[in-house]
C-alpha cells in the first residue's frame, strides 16, 4: 500500500494556514509544504516576527514555532510541491461570482479548476487530491475529469501516475481554529477509493478517535458543509428575528435563549442574538445553495433559505436605523464611536463583518466614526470602508482609527459595539462618560455589557433583544 511522506496544501489562508500546522504538529513524521501564489503572505508566515504572521488565531503562533522549518514549510514554489506530493490538499478560495452565469450566487470556482490543471501537469505517482476548500456540490466530479484528460496525454515516464479525489471539508470556526481542529466534532471525509480514504484516516488518526471519523459518498460530503454552514446561519437569523419581537413584547432575548437551548432537541449553542452573522462562510455558502436549488427547479427550497439571508441584512438596517433614531433622529456631524471591526471576536478578519454595512450606513448620514478594535488593522478597514481622506464631503461622513479605547470615545455622542472582544467587558464606564459627550448612549449589539453599570455612569443603554422598558 502507499505511504504517505510529503503533503502538499495550496492556498495558504485562513484554513490552509493553521490546519496544515497542526496537521504538521500532530504528526512529526510527515513533511508538510504550504504554498501560495501570494508572495507576501508567504513572507509573512516565514517572518520571525510571529505577530506579523498573516493571520491571528489563538494558541497558532505556539506551534507555528515549534513546527515551522521542522516539518512545516512555507513557500510560493506550487509546480515542485505538486511534483513532490503523495497527498495534495486544495485550500484555496472559492468565492461568489461577481460576473457571468450565477453572478452573486454561484461560486468562482476559477482557482480550484486552475490547481486542478496544476496538479494534473507536475504531480508525479498516485496522487490523492483532497479537496478542502468549501465546493458547489459535484465539484470533485469535475477536478477528476480535468484530472483524468491529463492521463490520457500522458508521457512514458509519467506512465505510474494516477489520481484519486476525496473531499474533507474543514468545519474550524475562526477565533477557534487551533481547538477546532485538535478537537473536532467530527471529521469527514467523502469519496470512493478506499486506499486512498484509509490513507487520509491514518493521517487523522494521529490524534482524532477513529469513532469520530465519518466516512460518506463524495456528494454526501461535499453538500454537508454547506448545509451545516447554512443550518448554523438559520439559527443566527431565528435568534435575530426573536429579538426584534423581543424588543417589542417586553421579553428579554438573553432569557428566552437560555429556556430554549436547555431542550436538549434545540441545544444551547448559536442562539445569541446579534447584529447578524458575518465571516467568509455563511453569505457565500447560502448563496451557493440557492443557486443549486434553482438549477436544479426548486424555488421554494430556494426561497426559503434565501430568508435567511434577507433576516441577516435586515437586522444590520434595523440596528442602525434604530441607533440614528435614539439619536435624535440624526446624525449628521456627530461622532460614533465602534467598538470592534471583525466579524467576531478572536480573529483579525473583516470579511462581511456586520461592521461593514453598519458603518457605511452610519457615513451615509454624514457622521464622524471612531473606530476602535484590538487586531483589525487600518488597511483593512480602508478596504471594506475606503480611504479616510482629510476633507471629504461632510454630508458623506469620515472614518478614523483609534488605538486605545480612551482615545476612540473622546467627545462621541454614542458607542456602538459590534464585536464581542473580551476587553470590551470590563470598561470603566465611568471614565469613559467623563470623556463623552452628553446625552451620552452605549448600543450594545452583543449583549456583553452589564447594563447597571453603565446607566449607573450617566450613559443611556440600549441592548439588542432586550426592551426599552427593561433596559
Ligand atoms: C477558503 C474558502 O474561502 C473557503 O470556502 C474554503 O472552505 C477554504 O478556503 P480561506 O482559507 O479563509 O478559505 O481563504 P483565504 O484566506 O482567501 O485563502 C486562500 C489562499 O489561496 C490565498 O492566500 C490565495 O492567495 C491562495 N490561492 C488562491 C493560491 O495559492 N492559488 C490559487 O490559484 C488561488
Ligand atoms: C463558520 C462555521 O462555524 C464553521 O464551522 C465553518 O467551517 C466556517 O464558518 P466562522 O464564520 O469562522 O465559522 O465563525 P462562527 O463562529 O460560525 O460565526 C459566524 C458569525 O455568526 C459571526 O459573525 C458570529 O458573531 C455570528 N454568531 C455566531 C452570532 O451572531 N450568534 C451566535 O450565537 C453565534
Amino acid at each position: 500500500m502507499k505511504k504517505i511522506r510529503k503533503i502538499c496544501c495550496i492556498g495558504a489562508g485562513y484554513v490552509g494556514g493553521p490546519t496544515m500546522a497542526v496537521i504538521a504538529d500532530k504528526c512529526p513524521h510527515l513533511e508538510i509544504n504550504v504554498v501560495d501564489i501570494n508572495k507576501n503572505r508567504i513572507k509573512a508566515w516565514n517572518d520571525n516576527d510571529l505577530s506579523k504572521l498573516p493571520i491571528f488565531e489563538p494558541g497558532l503562533e505556539e506551534i507555528i514555532k515549534k513546527r515551522r522549518n521542522q516539518n512545516l514549510f512555507f513557500s510560493t514554489q506550487v509546480e515542485d510541491q505538486i511534483k513532490n506530493a503523495d497527498m495534495i490538499f486544495i485550500s484555496v478560495n472559492t468565492p461568489t461570482k461577481t460576473h457571468g452565469i450565477g453572478a452573486g450566487f454561484a461560486s468562482d470556482l476559477r482557482w480550484i479548476e486552475s490547481c486542478a490543471r496544476q496538479i494534473a501537469k507536475y504531480a508525479e505517482g498516485h496522487t490523492i487530491i483532497v479537496e478542502k476548500s468549501t465546493l458547489p456540490v459535484r465539484t470533485a466530479e469535475k477536478i477528476k475529469s480535468i484530472l483524468d484528460l491529463s492521463l490520457k496525454g500522458n508521457k512514458p515516464k509519467n506512465a505510474n501516475l494516477q489520481f484519486s479525489v476525496l473531499s474533507n471539508p474543514e468545519f474550524l470556526a475562526e477565533g477557534t481554529a487551533i481547538d477546532d481542529l485538535i478537537n473536532p466534532d467530527r471529521i469527514l471525509i467523502g469519496g470512493d477509493d478506499m486506499e486512498a480514504i484509509k490513507l487520509l484516516e491514518d493521517i487523522y488518526s494521529n490524534w482524532i478517535d477513529k469513532n469520530k471519523i465519518l466516512k460518506t459518498n463524495i456528494w454526501s460530503s461535499e453538500l454537508s458543509k454547506l448545509i451545516a454552514n447554512a443550518f448554523l446561519a438559520q439559527r443566527i437569523s431565528s435568534i435575530n428575528s426573536v429579538s426584534a419581537l423581543c424588543e417589542k413584547t417586553g421579553a428579554n432575548v438573553i432569557e428566552v435563549s437560555r429556556a430554549i437551548g436547555m431542550d436538549s432537541r434545540i441545544g444551547n449553542k448559536f442562539l445569541n442574538a446579534g447584529p447578524g452573522f458575518g465571516g467568509s462562510c455563511f453569505k457565500k455558502d447560502i448563496l451557493n445553495l440557492i443557486y443549486i436549488c434553482e438549477f436544479y427547479g426548486l424555488k421554494e427550497v430556494a426561497k426559503y433559505w434565501k430568508s435567511v439571508l434577507d433576516i441577516n441584512y435586515w437586522q444590520q438596517n434595523r440596528i442602525s436605523s434604530l441607533i440614528i433614531d435614539k439619536l435624535f433622529g440624526t446624525i449628521s456631524g456627530k461622532k460614533i464611536s465602534i467598538f470592534g471591526f471583525a466579524f467576531k471576536s478572536n480573529t483579525n478578519d473583516t470579511r462581511e463583518s456586520p461592521a461593514i454595512n453598519i458603518c457605511k450606513n452610519f457615513l451615509n448620514e454624514g457622521c464622524e466614526l471612531l473606530i476602535y478594535d484590538p487586531k483589525v488593522n487600518e488597511k483593512e478597514i480602508a478596504s471594506e470602508l475606503g480611504k479616510n481622506e482629510k476633507n471629504v464631503d461632510p454630508n458623506i461622513g469620515n472614518w478614523h482609527k483609534f488605538y486605545t479605547i480612551e482615545d476612540s470615545v473622546k467627545n462621541a455622542d454614542a458607542i456602538v459595539i459590534l464585536t464581542e472582544w473580551e476587553e470590551f467587558k470590563n470598561i470603566k464606564w465611568d471614565l469613559i462618560s467623563e470623556l463623552m459627550r452628553k446625552p451620552a448612549w452605549v448600543f450594545d449589539t452583543r449583549n456583553i455589557c452589564k447594563k447597571e453599570e453603565i446607566t449607573k455612569s450617566d450613559i443611556n443603554f440600549w441592548q439588542v433583544g432586550i426592551s426599552d422598558k427593561e433596559s
